[in-house]
């Protein structure tokens, strides 16, 4: 069955000393717990990733980045390509963040153009998808989540898709303390794992991995775990805190599903 996938998103936060700092308290307490059926991956900003991948080494702790240029190289003042997330380390990169979409409009061909340049240079895109309050409201958020998913694998090829992560990110539940219900996260997951079928096939797609996010804590994981479609979280603010970190982790290790 599908492994549990827990990813720490640690967005603008984060010194380089307060993330060597969290580094090894996760690390740390990784090390005292056998994780089976889960797999951690943490997410610093740009300018900490290698010291952190110096600290999570052979540790089993994979590291991502929150972003990633479409382009080779070049003058991009200010950007980051996949060649050099994966020379400090990275395994895994957030791309299409809600944040992303919003205040640097991200549109869905750029996520496109990302996926496809994170794979070719090996790299696991971690696909963001999440329609809005307003969107929910409207009862659009199916479509808006649907067009998402195509966008970002348009011209994927099928054995692509076992190298990526789709996180469904409600917006309204981002940073608001807001969670979607279980049911909520259950109904919108099986439609991107229908599309995840539709696009590669029902062994890839049985296989695929959707992470849940927004405002997932230690208190509400077991019960959005415990969903058949939800095979992990994208974690932001409860990720800074290595003990509410560590507490998802667990939680996600001793959810009765998957197998
Ligand atoms: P919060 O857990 O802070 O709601 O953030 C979720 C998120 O955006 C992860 O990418």
């Amino acid at each position: 069955m599908r492994p549990f996938i827990i990813a720490g998103n640690w967005k603008m936060n984060t010194t380089l000393s307060d993330a060597v700092v969290l580094a090894r308290a996760i690390r740390g307490g990784l090390d005292d717990m056998p994780t089976d059926r889960v797999r951690v991956i943490v997410c610093p900003p740009f300018v900490s990733l290698s010291s952190v991948h110096e600290i999570i080494r052979d540790s089993g702790i994979a590291l991502g980045a929150q972003n990633v240029h479409e382009r080779d190289r070049g003058a991009y003042t200010g950007e980051i390509s996949a060649a050099m997330l994966g020379s400090v380390g990275c395994e895994y990169v957030i791309i299409g963040h809600s944040e992303r979409r919003k205040y640097f409009g991200e549109t869905d061909v750029q996520v496109n153009a990302k996926v496809k340049k994170a794979l070719e240079n090996e790299l696991r895109p971690i696909v963001c998808v999440g329609e809005s309050l307003d969107e929910r409201e409207r009862g659009i958020t199916v479509d808006v989540v649907s067009r998402q998913v195509r966008g970002a694998f348009d011209g994927v090829e099928a054995h692509n898709f076992q190298k990526c992560i789709i996180a469904y990110e409600p917006v309204w539940a981002i940073g608001t303390g807001k969670t979607a219900t279980p049911q909520q996260a259950q109904e919108v997951h099986k439609v991107i794992r229908g599309l995840v079928r539709d696009a590669a096939g029902n062994e890839i797609a049985e296989r695929f991995v959707i992470q849940y996010g927004g405002s997932m804590k230690p208190e509400n994981a077991g019960d959005l775990l415990g969903q058949p479609d939800v095979d992990g979280g994208l974690i932001g603010g409860a990720s800074l805190n290595a003990d509410s970190f560590l507490a998802i982790v667990q939680a996600a290790e001793s959810t009765g599903r998957n197998g």
